[in-house]
C-alpha cells in the first residue's frame, strides 16, 4: 500500500512525519515491547529528529523502548562532519540522552568497507537474532531521495540494486567522495513502514518520475522501494510535489 501526503509548508510537512512515526512507534512498542527505527542521513530529517526531542513528541514515545539503526553511513569515523551517526546524535541521542544499548549504528571507520558491511549484518543478526536466510524486519525505515533517485546509499545504475542475499552492502556514491554503506532492498522491502521524506523543488521531476514514470527503462532506486508486506509513505511538501500529474496549486492532491 502507498500513501501520499503532501504538506503546505516545512512545519506541516514535519509535524505530520513527526505525528505518524510517534503514533506509529507508540504501537509497536505496545504491541512488541520496542520500536525499531531505522534513520536517513541527509539535510531534509534534521529538522524532524529535533523536532522529535520537544514537546509534545518527546513525551509520546518511551525512548528506553526505541532501537535506532541506520539505513547508511559514510564511511568515515562517529565523529566526522559527513557522519550520519553524528547528525542523529547532535540533534535527537544527546538531547534524549538515548542509552547506548539502544543505538546499533553502522561502523563506518573498519579497515574496509566491505567489513564494515559485514559487522553490520552480524549486528543485525545478532539483534533480531536472525537464521542463515533471514531478513530483519523493522518496525520503521526513513529515507531520503537525492535528485537523482537515489536513496539510502543505493544509487542508480549500481550493482547493489540487484543484490538479493546481502542485509548490508559497500557502495560508492556515483556524486564520488568517501565509500559507503547502505541496507539493501531486501532488508528495506522487508520492513513494516517505510517513509520517504522529500522536500523542495529540485526533487519534484523526480518524484513524478518516482511516482508517476513508467517501469520500462532502468528502475530510479526510490522506485525499487516496495515493501512486500507493508505500507509505503511519501511525506512531500509542495514543491517537491508540484510536478505530480494530480497537484493543483494551492490544493493539493485531488
Ligand atoms: C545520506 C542519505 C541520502 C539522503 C539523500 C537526500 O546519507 O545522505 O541516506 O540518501 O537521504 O541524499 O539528501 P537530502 O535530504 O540532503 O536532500
Amino acid at each position: 500500500m502507498r500513501n501520499v501526503l503532501v504538506s503546505s509548508d516545512l512545519d506541516e510537512l514535519y509535524q505530520r512525519c513527526a505525528d505518524a512515526l510517534t503514533s506509529f512507534g507508540a504501537e509497536s512498542i505496545s504491541a512488541a515491547g520496542q520500536f525499531t527505527l531505522v534513520l536517513s542521513g541527509g539535510s531534509t530529517p534534521g529538522k524532524l529528529y529535533e523536532l522529535l526531542t520537544s514537546t509534545p513528541y518527546r513525551e509520546r514515545l518511551a525512548w528506553d523502548r526505541v532501537h535506532l539503526f541506520w539505513g547508511d553511513e559514510r564511511c568515515v569515523p562517529p565523529e566526522h562532519a559527513e557522519s550520519n551517526f553524528r547528525l542523529v546524535q547532535e540533534e535527537l541521542i544527546t538531547p534524549l540522552g538515548l542509552s547506548q544499548e539502544n543505538l546499533h549504528r553502522i561502523k563506518g571507520e573498519l579497515e574496509s568497507p566491505e567489513k564494515s558491511a559485514a559487522e553490520y549484518e552480524e549486528e543485525l543478526a545478532d539483534f533480531f537474532r536472525l537464521q542463515a536466510g533471514d531478513v530483519p524486519r523493522f518496525d520503521l525505515i526513513l529515507l531520503g531521495m537525492g535528485a537523482d533517485g537515489h536513496t539510502a546509499s543505493l544509487f542508480p545504475s549500481d550493482n547493489s540494486l540487484q543484490e538479493c542475499e546481502r542485509l548490508v552492502v559497500a557502495t560508492r556514491s556515483t556524486h564520488g567522495g568517501v565509500r559507503r554503506i547502505t541496507l539493501t532492498l531486501p532488508t528495506i522491502n522487508h520492513a513494516r513502514q517505510v517513509f520517504f521524506l522529500i522536500s523542495g523543488p529540485d526533487k519534484a521531476e523526480t518524484v513524478r518520475e518516482v511516482l508517476e514514470g513508467s517501469r520500462r527503462g532502468v528502475p530510479l532506486p526510490a522506485q525499487l522501494v516496495e515493501p512486500s508486506d507493508g505500507e509505503l509513505r511519501f511525506y512531500l511538501d509542495q514543491p517537491a510535489a508540484s510536478h505530480l500529474s494530480d497537484w493543483r496549486p494551492g490544493h493539493g492532491l485531488q
